[in-house]
């Protein structure tokens, strides 16, 4: 019988990790099942429109700590069409795909769901720095994020008591608050603000007034990108961009500056804010997602060798474990009060 030939993609926002999760799953394929891959680029863009370079052990050698992907990726959405999923599957034809690795958060498995459902052999691979897809304990690149985001904040401390300011960090996390909490406990943040939760300016600028009351002469205020502030307009996402991408998301940004403003007038305390953006998904991961991105690779191309398509691999405590991924897309995973109350005993 001829080797299977496996396709990867890796779609949606990049990440640190997605080569290690690409580098480990060809790595195991090769060496113990003999099979063949195709490297699928730009995400489903490239399995709309039939776009592969080979993947071999050359092309995978020396990635493990390279950040991005060296596949290229895109928000492209083929279930946008009423027969995108048709054309993905016969494209997986064309293409001689025996099985598909999709590596991506809550859309692109959205789209690997759907083509499992349509009896396509796909397993999905868990990837997203804002750590909110469900049913697994951490996303590769998470851990990456935070520790870019706690370095920053550590730093930022410095201007902070300098000169006596209020220091707002703008952080990712578009739906959920995953890094600005983790990153706020682990840099000692004075305040944060996470999309689950509602703020109105006065609960903001009050906790302030009141940690300068008590003596202490600067603040930091982290923020997620995605948080909604309550005014008597009601409660609207800051975005930096007009339009939709083909998943419906806005493009957020700016409600770091919103919120500086507001303090600084207020309370007369001198603010700067500081955006982190890409900064948090650039770069090398760190020892933990290259492990973590690993085993998920190697997992994955175990499913394969199972035919246990429809899956999606998962951490579950220090286990990786096999869920559907029906179970893992639709409903984000978001910040319990658990951890939020933990972070809050810090606030003020
Ligand atoms: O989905 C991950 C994420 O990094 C979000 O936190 C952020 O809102 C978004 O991607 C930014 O996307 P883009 O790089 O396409 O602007």
């Amino acid at each position: 019988m001829a080797p299977k030939t496996i396709g990867i993609l890796t779609g949606g926002g990049d990440c640190p990790g997605l080569n290690a999760v690409i580098r480990a799953a060809v790595r195991k394929g090769i060496m113990a099942y003999d099979y063949r891959f195709k490297g699928i680029q730009k995400g489903w863009k490239g399995m709309m429109e039939c776009l592969w370079q080979p993947l071999d052990l050359d092309e995978v050698s020396g990635i493990l700590p390279k950040g991005g992907t060296i596949l290229g990726t895109s928000r492209t959405n083929p279930l946008k069409t009423a027969d995108g999923a048709d054309q993905v599957i016969e494209n997986m034809k064309r293409m001689k795909l025996d099985a598909l690795i999709a590596i991506g958060g809550d859309d692109t498995l959205s789209v690997a769901n759907r083509l499992h459902q349509e009896g396509a052999a796909v397993v999905g691979v868990p990837k997203t720095i804002d750590n909110d897809l469900n049913m697994t304990d951490y996303t590769f690149g998470f851990d990456t994020a935070v520790n870019i985001v706690t370095e920053a904040i550590d730093r930022i401390h410095t201007t902070a008591e300098s000169h006596n300011r209020v220091m707002v960090i703008e952080v990712m996390g578009r739906h959920s608050g995953w890094i600005a909490t983790h990153a706020g406990i682990a840099g000692g943040a004075d305040m944060i603000l996470i999309p689950e939760k509602h703020y109105t300016m006065d609960d903001i600028v009050n906790s302030i007034k009141e940690r300068h009351q008590r003596g202490k002469d600067f603040s930091i205020v982290v923020v997620a990108e995605g948080v909604m502030i309550s005014s008597e307009k009601g409660e609207d996402l800051v975005v930096s961009k007009a339009g939709k991408d083909e998943f419906g998301h806005v493009k957020l940004g700016g409600v770091g500056q919103v919120v500086s403003e507001e303090i600084e007038k207020r309370t007369g305390f001198e603010t700067r804010v500081t955006v982190l953006g890409h900064l948090q998904r650039g770069g090398t991961p760190t020892a933990f997602d290259r492990v973590l991105a690993t085993r998920f690779g190697v997992a994955a191309i175990d499913l394969i060798h199972k035919g246990d398509y429809g899956k999606m691999v998962s951490l579950q405590g220090t286990q990786i474990v096999a869920i559907p991924i029906s179970e893992a897309v639709g409903q984000l995973k978001m910040v319990g009060d658990d951890l939020y109350d933990i972070a809050r005993i810090f606030f003020g």
